[in-house]
């Protein structure tokens, strides 16, 4: 069975309850925290900063998945790093130099990540495959949470998961947008390792309930 691992975006957390939330989560077995940071420009929305970042990790020992969805990323990789980030994804579409944008994350001694958004093609990363540690396939327009899972990227998704195993390395296949009880059969069936859940989680009533019913499901889906 391939161990799926689940990453709540915190997005569409209560942030004014955020580090009881995140313990609860924490404690329903959760593999990383994913950080949406948002900068207006490059999405139409601003969230978190390098502050956010800090703070989360004063509170918990899981992982910072950091998910930037902000121009120029290369002018802020060392304050994330400084932060406790333990993953830093850039977009593609961001990167005029992904390929040196890649190193820098690693010289920072960082998990380098690479996000397409719905619209680009997995060709804009074929160049890069032997150098990132994770390859992030958006699966709404980025943004927002709760917008539905754009049911094209299933064949994506797939065509990742080949690319990755050509490469024999190990290479994280992640999948953010609109992951929920009703499409996580099919993500994970198509080859998604990460699963990223912002309002299919934190959204719900009962968060651990929620929690425990999306990995429950991912999991026999994988078997
Ligand atoms: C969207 C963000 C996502 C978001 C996913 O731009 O990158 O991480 O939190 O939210 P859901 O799971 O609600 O689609
Ligand atoms: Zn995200």
């Amino acid at each position: 069975m391939n161990k799926i691992q689940i990453a709540p975006s915190i997005l569409s957390a209560n942030l004014l309850r955020l580090e009881e939330q995140i313990k609860i989560i924490a404690s329903q077995g959760a593999d990383f925290i994913h950080v949406d940071v948002m900068d207006g420009h490059f999405v139409p929305n601003l969230t978190f900063g390098p502050n956010m970042v800090a703070a989360l990790k004063r509170i918990t020992d899981l992982p910072l998945d950091v998910h930037l969805m902000i121009e120029n990323p290369d002018h802020s990789l060392e304050q994330y790093a400084k932060a406790g980030a333990s993953i830093l994804t850039v977009h593609q579409e961001a990167c005029t130099h992904l390929h040196r944008t890649i190193q820098v994350i690693h010289s920072l001694g960082i998990i380098a990540g690479v996000s397409l958004n719905p619209a680009t093609s997995l060709s804009t990363v074929e160049n890069v495959m032997e150098d990132i540690d994770l390859l992030l396939i958006m699966t709404v327009n980025p943004g927002f949470g709760a917008q539905k899972f754009i049911h094209q990227s299933l064949t994506k998704i797939a065509e990742a998961k080949e690319m990755i195993r050509e490469t024999g390395r190990k290479i994280f296949l992640e999948v953010d947008g609109g992951v929920n009880p009703d499409t996580v059969e099919d993500i994970v069936k198509s080859g998604a390792g990460v699963l990223v859940a912002g309002n299919s989680i934190f959204g719900q009533q009962d968060i651990a309930k929620a929690f425990h019913q999306l990995k429950e499901k991912a999991e026999n889906a994988a078997k």
